[in-house]
């Protein structure tokens, strides 16, 4: 083992000669970092100062969903993602369900929250009269950090003392809650933060000779119930025609449902119909340079808010209507974070038509409800693996280094077939024997 020291202050090529040195990375494999690097120094600079020992870039592909009405208007989706179905499959069911009135979504609320955690060594009935008096001082310094906020109407919009000295000697909490327009606003929101506990330190109500506050951290919290998007397509039962020609409407309303409610039963299944959701939100939330794994985390707690993880989706089926409903929270931004600096993110903000962050949030919803949706569908119908494999093929195509004329012959012969990859593989290797 040899700890190294100042890798962060090489340069990129030192850094990649380093790892080819200390790993199993061949020599000529390294030039492979170089090809997916920005075409310019300006972007180079951007992408190099983004995170810590870059060595390049990671290419995934970007694809665009069509046909997507969401309130009537229609948008052009741009998806980020490796799974080879994903983009297919959203697009499938966004033309289905244009057709049919297309999605509608509504944001709920947009606050945010974060919590300045603490020990405090006095009698809690005293915290409880003096926090009242120190509340005004606690906003107030943060004022010049909220001003510019406050004047596109955020800021902080509450500020509650939570006691919590029942489940940890001497541990409170300050919750914050924030609006923070259309920035996904974790920064400021911890600045705020580290400022109000910076003040709650040095108050002479709390610190005194025989009581203190210590601080133990301050942060935003990444659970956003209150951040929430409602998103749904609805149509008269008997327009439910057109997935599979072998399934009357009704039918095909029932077993969507039932398989709806399995997931709301079944955490195993729950875990896959969600997933299936965030296959459509985590694309768009890639493209758009938002953080996904924040919004996976808050999303998988708010499945299971009841005590028990459920699927994020129900289905409501009444004398002639069926109804497919989304709710979910997601804390999105379009400025701030690397939406303004990401050269493709810009174009992608451009594709969508500059959405304001509430806007986002539906489109995400509905993204993620179009994915479900088209899984579900296909699920209890003709199963996954057919559409899934197919688009799968020229994955497999690519991995065994097939030639156009293979490539044509595997294309053809599989349209009637089964794909897996053992039978690609023979057949591929039976073409190589005869020719
Ligand atoms: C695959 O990426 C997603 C599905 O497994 C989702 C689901 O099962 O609902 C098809």
């Amino acid at each position: 083992m040899s700890i190294i020291s100042g890798f962060s202050k090489f340069d990129r090529n030192q850094r990649l000669a380093y790892i080819a040195d200390h790993s199993e990375l061949e020599v000529s494999k390294i030039l492979s970092f170089n090809d997916y690097c920005a075409p310019d120094e300006n972007q180079h600079r951007v992408f190099s100062e983004m995170i810590e020992n870059y060595i390049g870039n990671f290419p995934t592909p970007i694809g665009v969903v069509t046909n997507m009405i969401i309130n009537d208007e229609q948008f052009i989706i741009p998806f980020v993602t490796e799974e080879s179905s994903v983009v297919a499959a959203a697009s499938k069911a966004a033309k289905y369900w244009a057709e049919r009135g297309g999605f509608r979504a509504e944001v709920h609320t947009m606050t945010k929250k974060g919590q300045v955690h603490f020990n405090w060594n006095g009698d809690p009935f005293r915290m409880h009269q003096i926090f009242p008096q120190i509340q005004g001082k606690l906003l107030n310094s943060t004022h010049d950090l909220t001003d510019k906020m406050r004047q596109r109407e955020g800021g902080i919009t509450g500020l509650e003392l939570i006691d919590k000295t029942n489940e940890l000697t001497d541990y409170y909490q300050i919750d914050v809650s924030f609006k923070t327009g259309d920035a996904m606003g974790a920064n400021f929101i911890n600045t705020c933060l580290e400022k109000i506990a910076t003040t709650l330190r040095n108050l002479d109500e709390l610190n005194s000779d025989q009581n203190s506050v210590e601080i133990i951290m301050s942060i935003l919290s990444n659970y956003t119930p209150e951040c929430k998007v409602r998103c749904w397509v609805e149509c008269p039962l008997e327009k439910l025609t057109g997935w599979n020609k072998d399934l009357s409407c009704n039918l095909f309303a029932n077993k969507f449902k039932q398989s709806v409610d399995i997931a709301n039963l079944d955490i195993s299944r729950a875990v896959t119909h969600n997933k299936g959701i965030f296959n459509g939100i985590d694309a768009v939330l890639l493209a758009t340079g938002n953080d996904c794994r924040a919004t996976a985390a808050c999303a998988h707690a708010y499945a299971s808010k009841e005590g028990k993880y459920k699927g994020l989706t129900q289905v409501t089926i009444t004398d002639k209507t069926f109804r497919y409903e989304l709710e979910i929270p997601l804390a999105l931004g379009t400025v701030g974070g690397i939406t303004q600096i990401h050269p493709l993110v810009k174009s992608v903000m451009a594709i969508l038509k500059f959405p304001d962050a509430s806007k986002l949030m539906m489109i995400a919803a509905a993204s993620g409800l179009a994915n479900n949706f088209s899984a579900i569908a296909s699920l209890i119908t003709t199963g996954i693996q057919s559409g899934h494999m197919k688009m799968h093929l020229s994955n497999i195509l690519n991995q065994l280094n097939a030639t156009e004329q293979e490539r044509n012959l595997t294309n053809e012969y599989f349209k009637n077939s089964t794909v897996s990859h053992s039978v690609v593989y023979d057949f591929i290797m039976q073409i190589r024997i005869i020719s």
